[in-house]
């Protein structure tokens, strides 16, 4: 544990995937995952996170690159590195009549781990499946069948699991429950890898949030750094008469001239040391440079916003 090597659960280099057919789904995927964190992955419909997962549970070759799971390359020696995960898949798909506590036995043993029914009861109570227990699953809810899902994924007492959408389609108590679950995971030394579309569930659950986008990963940031930027905000002043050009003496202030020099946008940090925004100070240099401002208007940029700038098509 005290080796620095450690600390990276999952090592992902070069990884890429085409597809028969010819579709790059994956392009030169380069990321470490850390051992017991939340890592959220971000990106609209098809941008490759079901690929990514798949890629690195070892369920889909890669075209080239590699993967290590605490060291086992996934490919080469897939037995010791598959037995590292859990993975709980996007789509549902479940023997409706099987019981609750035999579906999740029967996971541990595909992964000839020996019977263990006291962590089979600590998974399911964790989960608030116990009293469920002796169900088929055709006779539980949407819901409750997501959790059975997860349950199973942790059988085999994996130490990394994957979670590709789990709130999908959940409604939002039940994805507060959830949350809940995965973070006492992660209290237990879980690293917990999600895809989400929720860019809320991004913000409200991650240690580290990353974006993919059309095959590529366009960003991977640790949460507090995006939530420093979701702090930026712009003040436009419409001044009265056009400029040329910012003049000297507002040099200090970061301000940018619009093209029609109609306007100075002044961007600054909304929660800034001591509330100093520096905005009296601009708007009395302003008025010592005989500026005329003829209105003012501010935004901020939110995480959502930054998301969709990350995830629009290159022009
Ligand atoms: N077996 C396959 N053969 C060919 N193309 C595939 C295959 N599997 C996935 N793709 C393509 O790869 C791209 C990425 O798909 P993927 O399922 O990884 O997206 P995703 O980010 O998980 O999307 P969603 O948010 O809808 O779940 C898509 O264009 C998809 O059509
Ligand atoms: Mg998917």
């Amino acid at each position: 544990m005290s080796d620095a090597q450690d600390a990276r659960v999952i090592r992902i280099e070069g990884l890429g995937k085409t597809f028969a057919g010819g579709f790059e789904a994956l392009k030169d995927i380069d990321l470490d995952i850390h051992r017991g964190e939340i890592l959220a992955l971000l990106g609209p419909n098809g941008a490759g996170k079901t690929t990514l997962i798949s890629v690195i549970c070892g369920l889909v070759n890669p075209t080239h690159g590699r993967v290590l799971i605490d060291g086992y390359d996934n490919v080469r020696q897939f037995r010791q590195a598959r037995a590292r995960i859990g993975l709980v898949p996007q789509e549902l798909t479940n023997d409706a009549f099987i019981r609750v506590w035999d579906t999740v036995s029967f996971s541990r043993g595909l992964f000839g781990k020996p019977r263990d029914p006291a962590h089979i009861e600590k998974v399911l109570r964790s989960l608030s499946l116990w009293e469920k227990r002796n169900n088929r699953l055709i006779t539980l809810s949407g819901g409750m069948k997501r959790r059975v899902l997860i349950a199973k994924a942790l059988a085999h007492e994996p130490e990394i699991l994957f979670l590709d959408e789990p709130t999908a389609g959940v409604d939002v108590a039940l994805r507060r429950d959830m949350w809940e679950v995965v973070r006492q995971l992660r209290d237990s030394g879980v690293t917990i890898i999600l895809t989400t579309h929720y860019i809320e569930e991004a913000e409200e659950m991650a240690d580290r949030i990353g974006v993919i986008r059309a095959g590529e990963l366009v960003l991977v940031e640790d949460k507090q750094a995006l939530m420093q930027q979701l702090g930026r905000k712009e003040l436009t002043l419409h001044l009265r008469d056009p400029l040329d050009g910012v003049p000297p003496t507002l040099s200090q202030h970061r301000l940018t001239l619009t093209e029609d020099g109609h306007a100075l946008v002044y961007a600054y940090d909304a929660e800034a040391d001591g509330d100093d925004t520096g905005i009296a100070r601009l708007l009395a240099d302003l008025e010592a440079a005989g500026i005329a401002v003829k209105d003012l208007h501010t935004r901020q940029s939110s995480l959502e916003e930054i998301f969709v700038n990350l995830v629009k098509e290159a022009a």
